[in-house]
Parts: C-alpha cells; structure tokens; sequence
C-alpha cells in the first residue's frame, strides 16, 4: 500500500540549498586564568598549558544564564544576517548545561528576540550539538519546513563545574556561538558525517549526585578522538565533494590543543588551512566551541566569505557530527 499526501507548496520552492548566512558569539566578561586556578587547586600554569593549551577561559557571573547568552549570540548573528525577528521559522539550542527543561532555552531566546512563531527546540547532544543542530536545520530548511533558522550552541560548563577536581576544572568554560541558516540556491551546508560509539558511552558524563557535574576518562577519550577523528573527517569532506587539501579552514571541538593538532597532523592539510585554536584563549566549551571558535575566525577576517571549512565535534556519546560549510 502506498501513501499518498497532498501537501502544500514548499515555503522556497526555487531553492533548494541552504547556507550559513551569518555568525555571531558572546562570552563572558570574566577572564579565569592558569595562575588564577593554582590558586583553587594543585596544578600549574605550565602543567595545564604543556597537557591542553589551554591559557584562559571566561566564566559566566552567577546570575547569567544560557538564555542570557544564547540570546547575545543569535542577536549578533540575526542583526548580521539583516533579518528581522520574524522571518525565523526555527530555533534550535544545542546545549548539555541548561538548567532550565522547560520553556526550553530556545522557547525563551525566541521571547527574548521577539520571534513571533518559530518552532523552538533544544537539542543536546553533548559536545557534537552544535554541529548535529546544524545538520536538522539543514534537513529542515532543504525540505522547506522554515526558510531562515537560527541554530545556536550556548553552554555554562561552570555550572557543571567541580571546582575542587584539577583533571577538569581547568579544562572548561562559558559562552556561546550561533549561525543563521537560510535558504540557497546552492548547498552551502555540506552533508553531514554523524554517528556515536556507545561502547565508550560512560568517557563523557554528567554525574547527577547531588548537583550535575563534569566527569571524564580523558586517556579513553584522548585516544579515541586521535584514532577516529580523522576519518571522519575525511568522510566528510568526501561527501562534500572535496579532499581535505580543498579546505581553506578547519574547526573541530575545542577540547584540547594536543588533541586538534594531532587530528590536523594525520589531515596532512596545506599549510594555509587555517586551524581554528580558540581552545587557548576560551578552554572547553562544549557545543558552544565550534560556533564560537568558526564566528571569531570569520570576524577577524581569517576566513573569506565562501570558504571551505570543515566543522568537526565530538563528545559525550561517544557521538560525532562534521561537515563542510561555505563561510558566510
Ligand atoms: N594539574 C596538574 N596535574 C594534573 C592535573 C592538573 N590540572 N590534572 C591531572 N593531573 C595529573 C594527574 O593526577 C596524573 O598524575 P599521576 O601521574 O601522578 O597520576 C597526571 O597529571 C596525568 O594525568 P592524565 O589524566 O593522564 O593526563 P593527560 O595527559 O591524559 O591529560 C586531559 C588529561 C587533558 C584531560 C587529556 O586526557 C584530554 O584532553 N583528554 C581528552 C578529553 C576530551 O577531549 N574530552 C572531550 C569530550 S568532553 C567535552 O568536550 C565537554
């Protein structure tokens, strides 16, 4: 038996594509540094620098939230787009840190910024959020289900934060990053590489004991991540089209330095692929370190509008999501 619908006419019907029309981040102001957590706990400015890279992190005040920075993000990225509130017709957060369940962030960011009648949805998919809430709203747009979405990763790790554990709280930090995702004739979002490996699905938790906190087997993940990465990245550049010598720019998950350097290393890439480092200045972000790290190396103008760059993030799960954009 078959199904036969008579559906409406597609909201786009010319256009077939979708691409990242615009970018935008928020972080806090507040500026933790090495020296600063020698302080709280027993390890050392050189000690974090020489295992992760990472330098800083900004941590978010007490009574700001994931909406308050959600929201900063995707007002930059809607005011660059030069769209108007209304013209958004879905609204996704990724995000593991939210308190709040329900109104979901999403719901609240749409209130924040006036957007009249999205469908608005969280997404967590732990660390890959970003990229995978990328990919729905390819789907979503490419089916003509909205014409313009905004997708936003948007994370207070501080939150989740033992503050007396030196195997993580040196690792992690505040902020968020958000696309506008509109409508093309081309495909300007690649096609995504997506998956997870539940034979690891404890590496990466938030431990619910009597307040949700970060807990990690680094060494298990640290291998995995430096084994398995690479290809992925690699099959996502194949179903773009492309070899990863193509790239103009890479932006994988900020989760450690010696972690991006050892994927990028196996790319065998071009010397002039940029390679998004934005772990160094803002630690471990969770879903917020792709769209962070990709907004600020467009807004110094490392990447030209039109560019290829590869997305790539893992995390919890373990999962996995990647692809190729154009740069805005
Ligand atoms: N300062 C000083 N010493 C420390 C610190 C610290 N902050 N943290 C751990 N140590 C000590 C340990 O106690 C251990 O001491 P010991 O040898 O006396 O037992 C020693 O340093 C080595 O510890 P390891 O855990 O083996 O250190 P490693 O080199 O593996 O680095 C790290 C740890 C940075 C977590 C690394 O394993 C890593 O980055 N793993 C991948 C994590 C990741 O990518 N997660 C992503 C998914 S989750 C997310 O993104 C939110």
């Amino acid at each position: 038996m078959s199904l036969s619908l008579s559906l409406p006419p597609s909201p786009s019907p010319s256009l077939s594509g979708s691409r990242i029309a615009a970018l935008g981040h928020y972080q806090p102001s507040r500026v933790l540094t090495n020296d600063d957590l020698s302080t709280m706990v027993d390890t050392s400015d050189e000690w974090i620098r020489r295992r992760t890279g990472i330098a800083t992190r900004r941590i978010a005040a007490t009574d700001e939230s994931v909406t308050d920075m959600a929201t900063a993000a995707a007002g930059k990225a809607l005011a660059g787009a030069g769209l108007q509130p209304s013209d958004i017709g879905l609204i996704t957060v990724a995000t593991c840190t939210a308190i709040d369940r329900c109104p979901s962030i999403a719901a609240q960011v749409a209130g924040r910024l006036g957007i009249p009648s999205a469908v608005a949805f969280d997404l967590n998919n732990g660390c890959a959020g970003f990229c995978t809430a990328l990919a729905c709203a390819d789907h979503s747009v490419r089916a003509g289900a909205a014409r313009h979405a905004l997708v936003i990763g948007a994370e207070k790790m501080s939150d989740v934060t033992d503050w007396t554990d030196r195997s993580t709280c040196v690792l992690l930090g505040d902020g968020a990053g958000a696309a506008v995702i509109s409508a093309a004739e081309d495909t300007g979002i690649g096609p995504v590489a997506w998956g997870s490996d539940p034979t690891r699905g404890d590496a990466v938790r938030l431990v619910d004991d009597w307040h949700p906190y970060f807990a990690q087997e680094g060494q298990t993940v640290f291998r995995w991540v430096t084994g398995e990465l690479p290809a992925i990245a690699r099959e996502a550049c194949h179903r773009a089209g492309l070899a990863p010598a193509d790239l103009a720019g890479v932006v994988t998950h900020q989760a450690n330095l010696r972690i991006i350097e050892a994927v990028v290393r196996q790319l065998d890439l071009p010397e002039q692929v940029v390679i998004a480092q934005d772990v160094v200045e803002s630690g471990n972000t969770s879903a917020a370190s792709v769209p962070l790290a990709l907004s600020k190396l467009t807004a110094r103008g490392d990447l030209p509008s039109g560019a290829p760059v590869l997305l790539l993030a893992f995390g919890g799960g373990l999962s996995w999501a990647g692809q190729v954009i154009a740069c805005p």
